[in-house]
């Protein structure tokens, strides 16, 4: 979990390793943004398995989760708030 200050600077990507999330490329997904240099953490299932697989940005979940997704994501946050610009 991170802080106000903290995601203030960087978003937090949690990417749920949970058995259906995994079966459902979220562990591919995970590898895809941390070699677009984005840091990711592993997150626990959070009873979305229906909709694997499931990302969180700052806390916020997205489901059916795709790079193209996350991506949008976080450009919608940066636009919004002072999130660093790389
Ligand atoms: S395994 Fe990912 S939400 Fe349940």
């Amino acid at each position: 979990m991170t802080t106000d200050s903290e995601s203030a600077k960087e978003p937090s990507i949690e990417v749920c390793f949970g058995p259906e999330c995994s079966d459902c490329g979220g562990r591919e997904l995970a590898q895809e943004l941390q070699a677009l240099g984005m840091k990711t953490f592993e997150g626990d299932c959070r009873d979305q398995c229906p909709n694997a697989p499931l990302v969180l940005v700052d806390n916020r979940m997205i489901t059916d989760a795709s790079l193209e997704k996350v991506q949008a994501r976080i450009t919608a946050l940066r636009a919004t708030s002072p999130l660093k610009q790389d």
